[in-house]
């Protein structure tokens, strides 16, 4: 979306899945988070197309950089342009930052193996018993411009609250660190209720807001019903 001048105010990028014929907005931008733009882009893709359901920010796709769903706190203009035209919003995920500038913590506990990998681009950490046994494993995302990413950390169930998902954790600063991060981020699917068995994320939200990160924004996720 173009003001007459030919100035770009807004862009929507949206697909029809070929699975199950449901809409997708991928991602859309308005510029400073105008109402009315916001507003045009949506209907724009509903428009598109027609009667069916339609998701938006459901999941992470190349034009999002990765993030699964809508910072709601610095998008209100579209967060409300998407409730205004009937979409239902969840609050799926914790987005969170941790500066790396400042001394890092350290720790004597025997280091994690390291090994790169390509798919997502960076590493996995490795966190082993003297008999070789895995305890725990950790994905981290190589940096692009500073700021690294911590997809996944997690320790055996039957080592867990003994200190090694903190231990872990101050490796993988060190590692973003030494490859060039300033900042990491992550993401915590809170979403599920206490005791699920496999998503219940208490330890992980006390482990991350212990260790320096603090909450930039929720992540939501969008759904309408024709
Ligand atoms: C999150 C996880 C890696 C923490 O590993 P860990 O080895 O238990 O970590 P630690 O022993 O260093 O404990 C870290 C903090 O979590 C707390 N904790 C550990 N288990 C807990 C539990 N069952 N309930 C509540 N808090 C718990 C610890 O008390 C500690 O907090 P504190 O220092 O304020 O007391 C581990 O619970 C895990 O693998 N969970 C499943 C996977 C997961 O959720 N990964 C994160 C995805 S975003």
């Amino acid at each position: 979306m173009h003001d007459p001048s030919g100035w770009v105010r807004g862009v929507v990028s949206y697909a029809k899945r070929p699975g199950d014929g449901a809409g997708l907005i991928l991602w859309l931008h308005a510029e400073e988070e105008d109402q009315a733009v916001a507003e045009a882009l949506v209907g724009h893709a509903l428009g598109q197309f027609g009667p069916r359901t339609v998701y938006a920010f459901a999941f992470a796709s190349a034009p999002s950089l990765g993030l699964e769903g809508l910072p709601v706190r610095n998008r209100p203009a579209t967060r409300r342009a998407l409730e205004a035209a009937g979409f239902a919003g969840r609050d799926r995920w914790r987005y969170l930052h941790r500066p790396l500038d400042g001394p890092l913590p350290t720790d004597a506990y025997p280091v994690a193996d390291v090994c790169e990998c390509a798919d997502p681009p960076g590493w996995q950490m490795h966190l082993r018993e003297s008999d070789g046994t895995l305890v725990g494993e950790a994905t981290l995302g190589r940096p692009v411009d500073g700021i690294g990413v911590l997809w996944w950390i997690s320790t055996d169930p039957a080592h867990r609250d003994r200190g090694l998902g903190r231990h872990l954790l101050r490796q993988c600063f060190t590692r973003l660190a030494a490859e060039g991060a300033r900042e990491v981020i992550t993401y915590v699917d809170d979403d599920a209720p206490p005791g699920d068995p496999e998503h219940d994320r208490t330890a992980a939200n006390r482990l991350y807001d212990s260790m320096g990160f603090t909450e930039l924004d929720r992540l939501w996720s969008f759904t309408r019903c024709p």
